[in-house]
């Protein structure tokens, strides 16, 4: 069906405060899951187990030996099982406050307070929807498989990492029926030109009524070209450094065209997910 005709998919920013927790969650496990990213189960309450995907939680993260991290650090959920009590995070470890998190012990505990913002949005419309991302982009991405399967949207996920070994969320894509395209660098399957070729046969073959990404300017710079030329709704996760993640510091502000203006949203509060086409890139 025509993309044209589904009505605006942009989210809309909160009118009302919306449930959150602070918690010191309980490790149920927490693995290596290749050698740049760590899987992290934690026990949690209803609030944070109802967490939608594309929300976040600010996680004061522990400090790791002769370093304090300054400030919560923003995650994005990577799972959530309100039946489990579960909520689980996919993380790479760049500074003190990932390294931080990357000593916490199965059975320790992890102070967090979420759900927060708001994720991403699916038309019941949409028959199949095409969710291309890269690099900490896919950890974000994975949760919208189920979210799709359980109102019976097809995905397919173009998938982008260096090197095939540092490739994630694709088993979470597969195991909830996606269609997965793991592209790369070494062999040149994730130039621009690639990539766009795939998503231009996604398109011509009606498998595209909506875009979502995260994780690369390139490919949300990419995807907004293709958008407007076939008139396709899309959304993107940005992620941008975070203070409070409540609203009320302002250090996440980013520019947005809106209707011909230049705007300045929160990305925690306003997003993180946001109208792909007015995100500035
Ligand atoms: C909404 C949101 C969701 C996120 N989800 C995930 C996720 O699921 N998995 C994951 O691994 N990471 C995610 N991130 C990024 C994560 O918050 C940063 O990697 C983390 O804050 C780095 O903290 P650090 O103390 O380890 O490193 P720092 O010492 O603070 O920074 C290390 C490097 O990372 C850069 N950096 C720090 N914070 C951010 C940020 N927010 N965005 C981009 N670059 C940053 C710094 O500029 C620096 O170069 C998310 C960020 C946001 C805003
Ligand atoms: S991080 Fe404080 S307003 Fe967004």
């Amino acid at each position: 069906m025509s993309a044209t005709a589904l009505p605006p998919t942009a989210p809309k920013p909160p009118m009302l405060p919306k449930p959150v927790s602070r918690q010191a969650a309980l490790v149920l496990t927490h693995d290596l899951v290749n050698a740049e990213y760590r899987h992290l189960v934690l026990r949690t309450d209803a609030i944070a187990a109802g967490a939608a995907p594309g929300q976040f939680f600010q996680l004061l993260c522990p400090a790791p030996p002769g370093e304090a991290p300054f400030l919560r650090r923003p995650m994005s959920l990577y799972g959530a099982d309100p039946a489990a009590g579960t909520v689980e995070f996919l993380y790479k470890v760049t500074g003190a406050g990932t390294r931080g998190l990357a000593t916490l012990p199965v059975g320790g505990r992890l102070d967090m307070l979420g759900p927060l913002g708001h994720g991403f949005v699916l038309n019941p419309a949409w028959r199949h929807v095409v969710a291309v991302g890269r690099g900490v982009g896919l950890a974000t991405l994975g949760p919208l498989a189920q979210q799709a399967r359980g109102m019976g949207i097809g995905v397919t996920a173009i998938l982008s990492a260096r090197r095939p070994e540092l490739m994630l969320s694709d088993m979470l894509f597969r195991r909830h029926g996606a269609e997965v395209l793991a592209v790369h660098d070494h062999d040149g399957t994730s130039a621009p030109g690639a990539v766009e070729a795939m998503l231009r046969r996604l398109i011509a073959a009606g498998r595209c009524d909506a875009f979502f990404t995260c994780g690369s300017a390139r490919l949300l710079r990419l995807q907004q070209r293709l958008a407007r030329e076939f008139g396709l709704p899309g959304q993107v996760a940005l992620e941008q450094q975070m203070a409070c993640g409540l609203g009320m510091c302002f250090c996440c502000v980013r520019d947005f065209e809106v209707g011909g203006r230049t705007v300045h949203k929160r990305v925690c509060w306003d997003g993180p997910v946001f109208d792909m086409l007015e995100a500035v890139a």
